[in-house]
């Protein structure tokens, strides 16, 4: 049964075509029966969905994980010369589908067509007995596709050809709700490109702009735009690196996923600490934040309902919009090349981002970098 509840507002005047929200995320990896294992010890997603030789897939393997509305799934080649398993050579394990739940994916793709899209395959219909699935997609940044799925003419456990499936693992949640936004690299002066091609595109609307003054350490800077839908449940920061002394952290990215990519897929949670103290327990590496980066923290951000202390306990940062605050905290890589990494967000009456935790986040990695001597 699909989990997903579609929203009360699904589109705007300026949105292309209605989007309803993430349907999946889909990684290429190495090793998919292992790398479920760590979504679901480390993560808390449960196995729900499988597909593979035993379903009469010969060339793959997609393991389907599920923690409330965010949906991953996991895919490794079983051949040596697949598109699956040349880009995992080539970007190690990596995000290639960011898919999006439509009303109409047919509608949907030959509007982004006109619009300027760039086709990655044509509208498909898939049945199996619980009924059908339309998919079709086009591309965006480096390797990475948008697939549009409609799906509700279906039942079934995700798609068809995917048989349901759980394991003996005893899943517990960790208080993922929903995907609330997904952060592409993209090489130097490509940000206006990739920006112009959400507005033009899909319709979506500049949100905020960070630039090198907002986002710089001592060394090294880098310039983001976030564009969103028009119900903001899409919601798109696109990094560039910027000119500095030492070598930015997108340069190092580029550098290790061969080229733009997903940098980090950020899942909303309703009470952060009971997540990230679960997180932790079950061995997941966060990013380090400075002890000073809690001393000035309150007059940047005004009164909150947590304490400072906590805070500072669980290395959890905590930042301001226009609306409200928000509570961020970043992993490490989950693979070994310092590429795609996660980020756990609490809003508390914040729609977009702020200025102050860019920067922290930025400081972070940037130590992470020194360590790996990539700086
Ligand atoms: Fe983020």
């Amino acid at each position: 049964m699909d989990v997903l509840t579609k929203p009360a507002v699904t589109s705007s005047a300026t949105d292309t075509f209605p989007i309803n929200g993430t349907d999946h995320l889909e990684l290429y990896v190495g090793n998919a029966k292992q790398s479920a294992m760590y979504y679901q010890a480390a993560l808390g997603f449960e196995l729900v969905a499988y597909c593979g030789p035993e379903t009469k897939v010969f060339d793959r393997v997609s393991y389907v994980l599920q923690q409330n509305k965010v949906r991953i799934v996991l895919t490794s080649s079983l051949l040596p010369d697949t598109e699956i398993s040349k880009h995992v050579a080539l970007h190690g394990d990596g995000v290639k589908v960011l898919a999006l739940w439509v009303d109409d994916a047919e509608k949907a793709y030959y509007t982004a067509l006109e619009r300027g899209a760039q086709s990655a395959f044509a509208p498909k219909t898939l049945h199996d007995d619980h009924g059908s699935v339309v998919v079709a997609a086009i591309h965006t940044y480096g390797e990475t596709i948008h697939t549009f799925v409609e799906r509700s003419a279906y039942s079934g456990a995700f798609m068809p050809g995917f048989i349901p499936r759980t394991n003996a693992y005893p899943s517990k949640s960790v208080g993922f709700q929903y995907v609330d936004h997904c952060v592409g690299n993209v090489e130097l002066g490509a940000m206006n490109k990739w920006v112009k091609f959400y507005q033009d595109v899909m319709g979506f609307k500049l949100l905020i702009t960070f630039d090198d003054n907002d986002i710089s350490t001592e060394y090294t800077a880098l310039m983001s735009k976030v564009v969103s839908n028009g119900n903001g449940y899409i919601k798109f920061p696109i990094n560039e690196p910027a000119k500095g002394l030492k070598r930015s952290q997108i340069d190092e990215y580029l550098d290790f996923y061969k080229g733009a990519g997903v940098q980090h897929i950020a899942v909303a949670t309703n009470d952060i600490m009971a997540t990230i103290a679960q997180m932790r327990a079950n061995g997941v590496d966060f990013l380090y934040v400075p002890e000073t980066y809690y001393e000035d923290v309150l007059e940047r951000v005004g009164t909150i309902d947590e304490s400072i202390e906590d805070l500072r306990s669980m290395n959890i940062l905590v930042d301001r919009d226009e609306d409200g605050y928000l509570l961020q905290i970043f992993t490490k890589p989950i693979q070994d090349r310092p590429t795609v990494f996660f980020e756990v967000i609490q809003r508390k009456g914040a729609k977009s981002f702020g200025k102050g935790n860019f920067k922290a986040l930025f400081e972070a990695i940037e130590r992470e970098q020194e360590l790996r001597g990539t700086l």
